[in-house]
């Protein structure tokens, strides 16, 4: 089995806040358990949980998140930006984007999902999960949790998940390589730096830009917020990074927090 050379991350990895704490464990509950642990102990921004295994991994809507060794990577960031508990949706779509950005570093060609879904041919490869501690409307630590699909086969990933509305992949099933966890971690991670950075800037309309040009928005999507399910085109997303759904009576609602799903009616 390929063991994750938390070593070498350490060597390579070139920045200056995330990351600078490393901690990896062989097998953990969940990474984002742990750094919520491990934030309320008062650690450091930016330190990176990293585990070989989940026995408990947490996807979004309470789902468990299928974290075997040796083949994928769970990570999660802990950060503590400044900011109002709003803008916290954006940082789920900056973590998408450093996701896409690893991805197109080996030649793939990533397109994010609203709110939290990475795609690669069309499949889910990678999911975030954001977690936070908040202080009143402040936040108090903010966990980025972060899955990505790497070297599991197809087969493998099929049997585990079965049936899911956007059949999951990886990297490996696509490309039709192994990729580097190092290398791939380190990439990831350095492009959320760069891309935390501008969001402390207030850069928050490039940031949902460069989201949208890598997006499949203009779908025609079934959304399910809270137990309501709407239909109609997933049409746009704000600046705060709610999802604009266009309806078939022409009207506009905002989804605050919800998954497209493929739409009943084609
Ligand atoms: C989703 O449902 O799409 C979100 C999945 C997030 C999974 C990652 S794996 C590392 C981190 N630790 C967890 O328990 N979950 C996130």
């Amino acid at each position: 089995m390929d063991v994750f050379d938390i070593k070498a991350l350490r060597k390579c990895l070139n920045t200056y806040l995330i990351g600078r704490e490393l901690r990896y464990w062989p097998e953990v509950d969940s990474t984002n358990a742990t750094a919520l642990r491990l934030a309320a102990e008062g650690a450091v921004e930016g330190t990176v949980v990293l585990a070989e295994a989940q026995n408990k991994g947490r996807g979004r809507a309470g789902k468990l998140w299928y974290s075997p060794p040796g083949l994928n990577l769970y990570l999660s960031v802990i950060l503590r930006p400044a900011v109002e508990v709003q803008r916290a949706a954006l940082m789920t779509l900056i973590s998408s984007l450093a996701i896409a950005d690893a991805i197109d570093a080996e030649r793939g060609q990533a397109q994010v999902k609203w709110p939290n879904d990475v795609l690669l041919a069309g499949r889910k490869v990678a999911g975030v999960l954001t977690e936070l501690q908040t202080m009143g409307e402040q936040i108090g630590a903010l966990v980025l949790g972060i899955g990505v699909n790497i070297n599991i086969d197809q087969d493998m990933l099929d049997r585990a998940l079965g049936e899911t509305p956007w059949r999951a992949t990886s990297l490996k099933a696509v490309l039709g390589r192994e990729v580097d966890r190092v290398g791939f971690a380190t990439i990831l991670l350095e492009s959320l730096e760069r891309r935390y950075d501008r969001f402390l800037a207030s850069e928050g309309k490039a940031i949902v830009q460069e989201w949208k040009a890598r997006s499949c928005l203009g779908q025609r999507a079934r959304i399910i917020e809270r137990g309501r399910s709407i239909e109609g085109v997933a049409a746009d997303i704000d600046e705060q990074g709610c999802l604009l759904v266009r309806l078939d009576d022409g009207s506009s609602v905002r989804v605050f927090e919800g998954e497209i799903l493929p739409p009943i009616h084609g």
